[in-house]
């Protein structure tokens, strides 16, 4: 069976694995930084996609397993890797259920994904299943602000570009996640940026008139929403980003 996540992924590999917005420095050292990655612990990559978090994490020291449910990504991810020199281990999964034994990883990692989930408790269960009690989580994800409307204005853009996309969490949403999962958040962090449009919507092959149709949806974002959505209605086109949640957790 194709998942939906697999059909939009599939045809867009090189694009995430030459993605600048993926590759940002100082969001994989920061990772790298709050997961206390250091030689020798073993850390697994959750939906790898085109290997970006795994690098950082090789490089790092850790002995990494990149674990992604689309075959094409997991294959351009060792390729790209074995290029700079990097050796890691991979496997082809889905989130909801790993191949692994219990508390058997150092450092778990789940960056720009965790949207695509159908069920972001499963997976959430399943990362605080492969941890044990002095292992740290890390996730990096869209967000939607605590407004229900904005987060359904998010969803429905996010979803016009990628249908495979699920749902952007709020910070009080993933709270709740993850004390089902038996995780205590440690840190969180909000960001805002803002998308540049046309590698945002190429890296998907977004076709013209659904281009167009997003370019519609972000002029018509009422102004008190335009700090939160990032939005830019001047520019041609106009400019929007999907804040960004960041937070680490261990198990209690
Ligand atoms: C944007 S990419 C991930 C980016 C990557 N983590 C990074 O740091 O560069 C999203 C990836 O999630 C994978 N994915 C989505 N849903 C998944 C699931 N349920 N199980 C496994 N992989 C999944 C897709 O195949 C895709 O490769």
């Amino acid at each position: 069976m194709t998942t939906p996540y697999r059909a939009s992924f599939a045809p867009a590999v090189e694009h995430y694995v030459h993605s600048t917005s993926h590759a940002d420095p100082v969001s994989l050292a920061r990772m790298c930084a709050l997961t206390g990655a250091v030689r020798g612990q073993l850390a697994l990559d959750v939906a790898c996609g085109g290997g970006h978090s795994t690098w950082a994490l090789a490089q790092a020291g850790c002995r990494v397993v990149a674990l992604d449910g689309t075959p094409e990504m997991l294959k351009a991810c060792g390729g790209e890797g074995r290029k700079r020199g990097l050796t890691f281990d991979r496997a082809l999964g889905d989130a909801h259920r790993f191949p692994f034994r219990h508390g058997v990883f150092d450092i778990v990692v789940c960056r720009i994904a965790a949207h695509h989930f159908a069920n972001p408790l499963a997976a959430l269960r399943e990362m605080s299943r492969v941890m044990h009690r002095k292992s740290r989580l890390y996730i990096y994800d869209l967000s939607a602000p605590d407004s229900e409307a904005m987060g359904r204005w998010i969803d429905a853009v996010e979803s016009l570009r990628d249908p495979s996309h699920v749902c952007c969490w709020s910070s009080r949403a993933w709270e709740g996640l993850a004390i089902g999962a038996g995780l205590r958040i440690v840190h969180s962090a909000r960001y805002r940026r803002q998308y540049d449009m046309e590698n945002w919507l190429g890296r998907m092959g977004v076709k013209p008139d659904v281009r167009q149709a997003i370019r519609e949806r972000v002029k018509s974002v009422p102004p008190s929403w335009w700090d939160d959505l990032s939005v830019e209605v001047g520019k041609e086109p106009p400019v929007f980003g999907t804040p960004l949640l960041e937070f680490v957790a261990e198990k209690f």
